[in-house]
């Protein structure tokens, strides 16, 4: 018996992994994480499996599901929105399996932040403008930040910010970033991004209040920085002509000439 937890994507279901798919298609067992993760991946379950929406379950119900389908043999599909290896609430069920000896596999999906920034059609590093992605969240009820790890820190390094769960708290945010960034930063709000009602916004740290005026308060994403909106920036080194690489020698007495496999 195994459980195999799996990122179920952002949303559209075809967002979802061949991987993924074939484990939560050959587990009996599915335990999914809420209104995140679209229902239609459920389908792939096989007929007759035990289906279980684990939003309304404490960790040790969670565990508890998970013994009782070890003590029957059955296999575990556990589904997290996204990607796992971010706010997915799986290093303290993997902490717990590992105490009862329980195996696990572990099935990445495509992460939110992918998911907004292809609905933005952006690329969120490039090159002379940012080469960092911080993936990071305000304060929740739940969930203290680390003191280092303010916006304030954060924006002083220039990097793009893909800001999670704090679409609720949009005026702190602006405030926070304003004094680094300026207030002509781009900004854009991905809601629901790959869902059928999927919105975006695109404005800057001044305008962005009133352009995002009555917006739903959950599932959006934040994406502040100057690549979102380049006036112009430079290409690649690695595409460049004369760039003397491994698959791309550029003489007989490159470094790299007869060294491509
Ligand atoms: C608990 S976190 C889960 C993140 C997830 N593990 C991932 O890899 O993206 C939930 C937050 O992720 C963001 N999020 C998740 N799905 C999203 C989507 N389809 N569009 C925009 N933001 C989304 C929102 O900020 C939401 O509040």
């Amino acid at each position: 018996m195994t459980v195999h937890f799996i990122g179920a994507g952002p949303g559209a279901p075809d967002l979802l992994t061949l991987r993924g798919r074939d484990r939560i298609a050959a587990s009996p067992v599915c335990l999914y994480a809420g209104s995140l993760v679209p229902r239609a991946l459920l389908d792939h379950c096989p007929p007759g499996a035990r289906i279980v929406n684990t939003a309304p379950l404490s960790l040790d119900a969670i565990l508890a599901e998970i013994v009782d389908a070890q003590a029957q043999g059955l296999d575990v599909a556990r589904l997290h929105s996204g990607d796992l290896s971010i706010w997915s609430a799986m290093g303290e069920q993997l902490r717990r399996l590992r105490a009862l000896g329980i195996p696990f596999t572990i099935t990445p999906g495509v992460p939110a932040f992918a998911a907004a920034a292809a609905a933005l059609e952006s690329e969120l590093t490039l090159p002379g403008l940012t080469q960092s992605v911080v993936l990071t969240r305000t304060p929740g009820r739940a969930s203290m930040m680390p003191p280092a790890e303010t916006l304030t820190a954060f924006a002083a390094t220039g990097a793009t910010l893909a800001i999670h769960l704090s679409i609720h708290a949009l005026d702190r945010v602006i405030a926070d970033l304003t004094p680094a960034y300026g207030g002509d930063c781009p900004v854009a709000i991905v809601w629901r991004a790959s869902w059928p009602d999927e919105r975006i916004v695109c404005a800057t740290l001044s305008t962005v209040v009133q352009a995002a005026a009555g917006g739903p308060e959950r599932t959006a994403l934040i994406l502040v920085g100057p690549v979102l909106a380049p006036a112009d920036f430079a290409e690649s080194s690695l595409y460049a002509r004369e760039y003397d690489r491994r698959f791309r020698p550029q003489t007989a007495a490159s470094p790299f000439a007869g060294t491509r496999e």
